[in-house]
């Protein structure tokens, strides 16, 4: 039975395309105030940053996460900003060689913030040679080899580590307790969305009425990347076929047309729900089987997956197992199965 098809286009991915950094980097707030939602992480931050602003001091180090496209990056950026001071961006699945973080450690310039994308895959080595660094803006430096090798620390620049994550649960404790302060990012309402689409819009330069922004926002899968890329789309399909106004009725058909749904379901959201429902009969299955069924892995499920259908409904986490709601099988025009014939 295949009732959900795989999008070619893979439209409300939450990880970016390649030909999007420039649309993206546009679009992109400078400043806290700009920032749309969030109010529990932009509190902490403004709070920390002018404090740290009056007493002249770098900035505690700050570890971001939450799942792809929710403002990561974006805040890093914002925080050299407000902070006014340089950045620079590197990624742990970028960094190999240890000579190369010992070349950014110390080319540092004062209070400047090292943004590190993808923290859980940074290796090992590098991560250990990361903490005094983090501590005591220290780093331990080898000279010479064989029995004539040295170890020579070495000071380096008070600097603030911006790092980000997906998979917070991937971070070693040590790692952890390295930074001071701790943002988490959520989901955002349809209502944030409705702002975000509102505020790339006008920064476009496209005309859009309330309502086609809400429309737009309902199916972005509270994701601020996923609200501009479609976005985008629809303000071609208003160009082309209509009059170049975003309304509601341009809105729903250009969606229509892209086949995003009222939720904005991707491949993996249809996939994994139907394997619940399909292969389980709806549930509860555990994770682990679950992960094993999808060829993904568990914590990359319950990390990135999972939370989205999690807080809009779809699927519930028991005690024994994940459970498709009557939500899912009413979004698949799925019968909804007998429950609780086996006692
Ligand atoms: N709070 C926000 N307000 C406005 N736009 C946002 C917000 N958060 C993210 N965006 C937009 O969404 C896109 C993706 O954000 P990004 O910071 O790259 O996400 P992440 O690094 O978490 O994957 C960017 O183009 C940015 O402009
Ligand atoms: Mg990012």
């Amino acid at each position: 039975m295949a009732v959900y098809k795989d999008d070619p286009e893979r439209l409300v991915s939450a990880a970016r395309a390649d030909d999007e950094s420039s649309f993206e980097l546009k679009l992109r707030p400078r400043r806290l105030q700009e920032f749309i939602g969030q109010e529990k992480a932009k509190e902490q931050l403004g709070i920390a940053l002018e404090a740290a602003k009056s007493r002249g001091e770098a900035l505690d180090h700050v570890l971001l996460f939450g799942p792809p496209g929710l403002g990561k990056t974006t805040l890093a950026t914002i925080i050299a900003n407000e902070l006014n001071v340089g950045f620079q961006q590197t990624s742990g699945p970028a960094l190999q060689i240890q000579g190369d973080l010992t070349a950014i450690l110390t080319n540092l310039r004062e209070r400047q913030v090292l943004f590190l994308d993808e923290i859980h895959r940074l290796q090992p080595v590098l991560e250990e040679k990361l903490y005094t660094a983090l501590e005591d803006y220290k780093l331990d430096i080898i000279i010479g080899q064989g029995p004539a090798a040295r170890t020579h620390v070495m000071d380096i620049k008070p600097f603030t580590f911006v790092a980000a994550t997906t998979r917070p649960g991937l971070i070693s404790s040590p790692l952890r307790s390295r930074f001071g302060i701790l943002l988490r990012l959520e989901f955002y309402s349809d209502d944030d969305l409705r702002f975000v689409v509102e505020r790339s819009a006008e920064v476009l330069g496209v005309p859009i009425d309330q309502d086609g922004a809400a429309e737009i926002a309902m199916r972005s899968r509270g994701t601020p990347r996923i609200a501009n890329r479609l976005l985008r789309r629809v303000r071609d399909y208003a160009q082309v076929r209509g009059t170049g106004k975003i309304d509601r009725a341009t809105a729903e058909h250009a969606l229509k047309m892209l086949e995003v749904d009222a939720h904005g379901f991707d491949e993996l959201d249809r996939r994994l729900l139907m394997t619940i429902i399909e292969k389980y009969d709806g549930g509860p299955v555990g994770l682990n089987t679950l992960a094993a069924s999808l060829a993904e892995e568990e914590d990359a499920l319950e990390e990135v997956y999972e939370p989205f259908l999690i807080q809009r409904g779809f699927l519930d986490r028991t005690p024994r197992g994940r459970v498709a709601t009557r939500l899912a099988y009413e979004h698949f025009g799925l019968p909804l199965p007998r429950r609780g014939m086996l006692f």
